[in-house]
């Protein structure tokens, strides 16, 4: 379409250019559509090859076009309410009512944000009474929620930490680390973490790689709610793992996107962020609140690094801005001052708090629901990692010879992995949901 249009106004430009003198806009017109000899004949952007489909928008793709009634798409990593629509947060909307009433300037943040939201995520992700926090050890920016965080301490980490360029992720982890670490300048490698046979968490394995890995590693973690597996190690097992990183002297980045999520309780969920706070590790932090607080393209996140004092803090929050400013300039303010309005009003923040704990709550039942119905259906399959398994996502054990059955045959549609995102359950589609899981496990 944009070619031909491209095309028809060369043609225009060049019967004029037979009569009059070529004028600048023709000639561009003229270049672009290739047409005419003497000009550039071949676009600037002919090399460029075809990258491949987004892996989740593709399946989002496939189920649009599905024309069953009954279809299932538990491919997206959005939370969705028991009738299968996007929610957004009553203290959120409350939150945004609010705002628009102040009729708010719409002045530029700082680089590194609105500050009264960065205070409040880092308390919400330290707690109030965390020392760091106390002594002011602890540097923090808004970020285009936790991908760009990651993508900020990706960079921060290429460019300043000063023993290696490697950064270890688990086996599987997000889609997009791999991608964001990368581009951000560091080698990707990673350690075991989950493990097939069993469908959990390979503590041995993923102890043995992070012990082996040369000292001052950079490790990632997922502080809760590992995506893809739904998998988390239990606090005995943090407590293990905080051991081995502390022994090697490695350094973690912790990604924090599903606080309140997993549990339903902020606290609880943040756990491992503060154990490894409380035991001395320096360590950096992603923050988002696309999950908590529904808040997904509002591109509303954080992120965070506990230093060694106050002075370092100055040095390293300067680097830290002279990373964003060429990047994006500064970040958007509506989203966080929406968060900020939640984090700071006590009536809202608790009735947050209840509505994270009712979505995490409704994706426990159908959990349950789920499991339950496999199990009368007669399944004799071990379906407990389905209740075991904790946050949005489920990491099934279906083979991705059963995805494909279930998306041709029953119009089920998830990642090739057998993830499925169990935000995509709702009362009314859990028993058809069994009866396919049951047809392709017979
Ligand atoms: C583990 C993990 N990290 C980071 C993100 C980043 O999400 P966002 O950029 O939407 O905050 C996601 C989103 O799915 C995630 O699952």
């Amino acid at each position: 379409m944009a070619s031909a249009l491209a095309r028809r106004s060369a043609c225009a430009a060049a019967s004029c250019a037979a009569r009059t003198l070529l004028t600048k806009t023709a000639a561009t017109a003229l270049r672009s559509a290739g047409s005419i000899s003497g000009l550039r004949a071949i676009s600037a952007w002919s090399k460029v090859p075809l990258g491949p489909p987004d892996a989740i928008l593709g399946i989002t793709e496939a189920y649009k076009a599905d024309k069953f009634d009954e279809k299932i798409n538990l491919g997206v990593g959005a939370y969705r309410d028991d009738a299968g629509q996007p929610y957004v947060l009553p203290s959120v909307k409350e939150a945004e009512l609010r705002l628009l009433t102040q009729l708010l300037d719409k002045e530029y943040a700082g680089i590194t944000g609105v500050p009264t939201f960065t205070k409040l995520a880092a308390q919400l992700a330290y707690s109030p009474s965390c020392p760091a926090l106390q002594e002011d050890r602890i540097v923090i920016t808004q970020s285009i929620s936790g991908t760009g965080a990651l993508r900020i301490g990706g960079e921060f980490l290429a460019k300043w930490y000063p023993y290696g360029k490697t950064i270890y992720v688990p086996t599987p982890t997000w889609a997009n680390h791999g991608a964001v670490f990368r581009d951000s300048g560091l080698e990707v490698k990673s350690y075991r973490y989950y493990d097939k046979a069993t469908i959990s968490l390979d503590l041995d394995g993923m102890l043995e790689d992070i012990e082996a890995a040369p000292v001052n590693s950079v490790i990632l973690l997922h502080a809760c709610a590992h995506n893809p597996t739904g998998v988390d190690p239990t606090p005995e097992q943090w407590r293990k793992i905080s051991e081995i990183v502390k022994k090697r002297d490695h350094f973690v980045f912790f990604d924090m996107a599903y606080q309140g999520f997993a549990s339903g309780d902020t606290d609880r969920d943040a756990y491992a962020l503060r154990y490894f706070v409380e035991q001395g590790h320096q360590l950096v932090l992603s923050q988002s609140f696309a999950k908590n607080m529904g808040l997904y393209g509002e591109r509303v996140g954080a992120f965070s690094m506990v230093v060694h004092s106050a002075e370092e803090k100055k040095r390293v929050d300067s680097q830290l801005k002279i990373i964003v400013r060429p990047m994006y300039s500064n970040p958007p303010i509506h989203g966080a001052r929406i968060a900020a309005e939640v984090l700071s009003d006590v009536g809202l923040y608790k009735q947050w708090l209840v509505e994270v704990k009712g979505m995490a709550e409704r994706i426990i039942k159908m959990r349950h629901l789920l499991k339950q119905h496999l199990e009368e259906l007669g399944s004799t399959r071990n379906w407990s990692h389905i209740t075991s398994q904790i946050g949005m996502f489920c990491y099934t054990g279906l083979t991705p010879e059963q995805v494909d059955t279930l998306r041709t045959e029953y119009s089920v549609y998830m990642t090739r992995d057998g993830r499925i995102s169990v935000a995509g359950i709702t009362t009314k589609n859990v028993k058809r949901l069994a009866e396919s899981i049951h047809a392709v496990t017979k």
